[in-house]
């Protein structure tokens, strides 16, 4: 169980917050060791989790100086949906851990600062129900299932929502040893469902009494036979468009695009495999390989306005945030993932301004030296 204040301090708490790191100290103070272990871990050793940062750390920008600067723009446009910011609020599992709004809290968060937000295949709120909180302005995120019906049912279930875009994650065949939620044996409390997931295997799974309860319930679901080949029978299923979460390589990119898809960098994290490379290393020979083809976004250690402009110069044309949501549910619920979404938009601003570049949607390249 998550512990919680009273919602006055809260406010107090927040207001005092000048950054992202603020907020996920915060936000950790408000959680249980169960919730903070599943939220913070990464996979093994960690090295990869803490690379994604580092490498926001190390690239450097090039500043231009006397430009006109007095008009900002952080608006774009993400698979024909509007944005205030390209920021988006990465799927993740079970936000009911860190509030008990769970996935209303932060969709509705999205939503009011103009971001987009992706909803999980194991989210504690159910597609239609988030929905209503983010009419037409949010993608759902899919795990494909064994039971391939399953995962129609679902896909089918996203699209009479409104899901404007199908997010298959694909670097997650097995879970990535969180050596943390191993060792504690990390558990969803029982309050909390997990409704657009459940099946007899699946619940049967969460009662399984050994390991990390998302081990197991893993396990029984998702399919480790799907391959590119399977991705055609999704192109099939559903209009949308889809988005394959997970790529790190110019190969992958390359037949992404061969298949029809949009490209999200991606190392989950650094929750799946420990020491792959970080997300802002990969994206440059990934949007070298997509080369204008397809949309190409970028997760992982997303916190500052200037990772968003090293990011989106070196070709992604959104981010999305993982923990930073997370920490900011965590310390005041809707609110804190306003506060996290707004800092990031003036931080972005500022930081556009200071590059001598004001329109976020025309960063060049040689803005930033890896
Ligand atoms: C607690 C947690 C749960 C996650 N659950 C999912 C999930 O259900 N599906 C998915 O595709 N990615 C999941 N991810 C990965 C995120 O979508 C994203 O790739 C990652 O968090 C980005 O890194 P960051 O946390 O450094 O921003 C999860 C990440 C975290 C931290």
């Amino acid at each position: 169980m998550t512990s919680r204040n009273l919602p006055e301090a809260d406010d107090a708490a927040l207001a005092g917050t000048v950054n992202l790191a603020d907020i996920e100290t915060l936000g950790r103070s408000r959680l249980d060791r169960n919730a903070l272990e599943y939220i913070s871990s990464g996979a093994n050793d960690e090295v990869t989790l803490h690379a994604n940062r580092e490498a926001f750390r190390r690239a450097r920008l090039r500043p231009r100086v006397l430009v006109d600067v007095s008009d900002v723009s952080t608006r774009t446009t993400v698979l024909g949906v509007d944005l205030d910011l390209p920021v988006g609020i990465a799927p993740s599992a079970f936000h009911g851990l860190a509030h008990p709004s769970a996935e209303l809290g932060t969709a509705g968060a999205a939503h009011a600062e103009g971001s987009l937000f992706a909803l999980s295949t194991f989210s504690n709120t159910s597609i239609e129900d988030v929905a209503r909180v983010v009419p037409g302005r949010f993608w759902f995120q899919l795990y494909v299932y064994r039971d391939r019906e399953v995962s129609a049912a679902l896909v089918r279930r996203a699209e009479a929502a409104g899901a404007r875009a199908l997010v298959v994650t694909v670097d997650a065949p097995y879970v990535g040893r969180r050596e943390p939620n191993e060792r504690h044996r990390f558990g969803l409390p029982p309050h909390l469902g997990v409704p657009n997931a459940a099946s007899r295997e699946a619940l049967a799974a969460l009662e399984s009494s050994s390991g990390s309860q998302l081990v197991n319930y893993f396990q029984g679901l998702v399919d480790r036979r799907f391959t590119w080949r399977d991705v055609a029978w999704l192109r099939e299923l559903t209009t949308l468009p889809i988005v394959l979460k997970g790529v790190l390589t110019a190969e992958d990119a390359l037949l992404a695009v061969e298949h029809g898809c949009h490209v999200w960098v991606s190392n989950h994290g650094g929750r799946q495999l420990d020491t792959a490379v970080s997300a802002l290393e990969a994206l440059p020979e990934v949007a070298d390989a997509v080369a204008g083809r397809a949309e190409v976004y970028l997760d992982g250690g997303v916190t500052r306005g200037t990772d968003v402009v090293k990011a989106v110069a070196l070709g992604a044309r959104c981010v999305f945030l993982g923990r930073a949501a997370q920490w900011g549910l965590a310390a005041a619920g809707e609110a804190g993932v306003r506060r996290t979404l707004a800092l990031l938009r003036d931080e972005l601003t500022l930081a556009l301004a200071l590059c001598g570049h004001p329109d976020v949607t025309r960063l060049p390249r040689d803005l930033v030296r890896l």
